[in-house]
């Protein structure tokens, strides 16, 4: 299996007001059956990463590549879910799923099937003819999360997937998204500006500082994997070490933003 791999990027943005450089020197690696969760404040870069790799977006310097093959476009070995769902309202959970596959020329019967497969993997059998209008903001979730790897991506790139979420749904889509992930062992690239979200849905986890974007620390955490080791989620959260590592990010997070505001002063 590829790795997706980011080698000393930069992106520098060039508007009718300047220049800004999102991202300065930023490298990170996403092998296969890893979780890689970017964790930084509004504005430090993150969607720019996540638009590089997807291959929406070319960088200014240095290269994504797949495998070694440098990435020039989007590419069906990656597949996104944004943080607004971003399916067809009108149409049925499973033709939103069935989608992707259509667009790649296979044939009714076998998209049919794969999309009902997919719904089932995300806890939504049952509501496969249902309108995503008529689904709530967690249903609608799953749906994307189904569409992004009915495709059956190498890497999924997640770009704060469950910030409009409430607290309650958004425990348990991470605990979904962790399933998944170890069901299917597809490389993830996950981005969220929640502390305890990156830190319970990550194995390796990079700290993004604002002005210019760049990765300020890196961590390798077992949270993820102790939950799919089977401990309880509520356990995970409330253990004393990852009370404290939460505190040492918040912290981290907040120094890095008086050195970037000290800098800029
Ligand atoms: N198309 C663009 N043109 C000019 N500047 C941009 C553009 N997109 C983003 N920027 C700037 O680049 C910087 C990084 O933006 P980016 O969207 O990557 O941040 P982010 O970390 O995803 O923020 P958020 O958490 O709010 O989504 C910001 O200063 C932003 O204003
Ligand atoms: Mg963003």
């Amino acid at each position: 299996m590829p790795v997706l791999s980011v080698d000393h990027l930069s992106v520098t943005y060039r508007g009718k007001r300047g220049a800004v450089t999102a991202l300065a020197d930023v490298s990170v690696e996403v092998p296969p059956s890893e979780i890689v969760v970017a964790l930084g404040a509004s504005g430090c870069g993150k969607s720019t990463l996540l638009n590089v790799m997807a291959g929406f977006l070319k960088p200014s310097a240095g290269s994504v590549t797949v495998g070694g093959v440098p990435v020039t476009g989007p590419g069906t070995d990656r597949a996104v879910v944004f943080q607004d769902d971003a399916l067809m309202p009108w149409l049925s959970a499973e033709d939103n799923v069935a989608f992707g596959l259509q667009m790649r020329g296979i044939g009714q019967a076998e998209r049919r099937a794969a999309a009902r497969d997919m719904l089932a993997q995300v806890g939504l059998e049952g509501f496969a003819g249902h309108a995503i209008h008529e689904m709530s903001g967690g249903m609608r979730q799953r749906v994307g999360l189904a569409r992004a790897l009915a495709v059956k991506p190498d890497f999924l790139l997640m770009d704060e997937p469950l910030g409009a979420l409430d607290e309650l749904t958004r425990e348990r889509m991470q605990m979904l998204v962790l399933n998944l992930w170890q069901r299917s062992g597809k490389g993830i690239f996950l981005i969220t500006h929640s502390i305890e979200e990156a830190l319970f849905l990550a194995t390796r986890l990079v700290l993004l500082s604002p002005r210019p974007g760049r990765i300020v620390q890196r961590y390798e955490t077992g949270f993820a994997r102790r939950f799919i080791a089977g401990e309880p989620v509520r356990a995970i959260k409330a253990d004393p070490e990852f009370v404290a590592m939460r505190e040492e990010l918040s912290n981290a997070i907040l120094a890095n933003e008086e050195q970037a505001l000290t800098h800029v002063g």
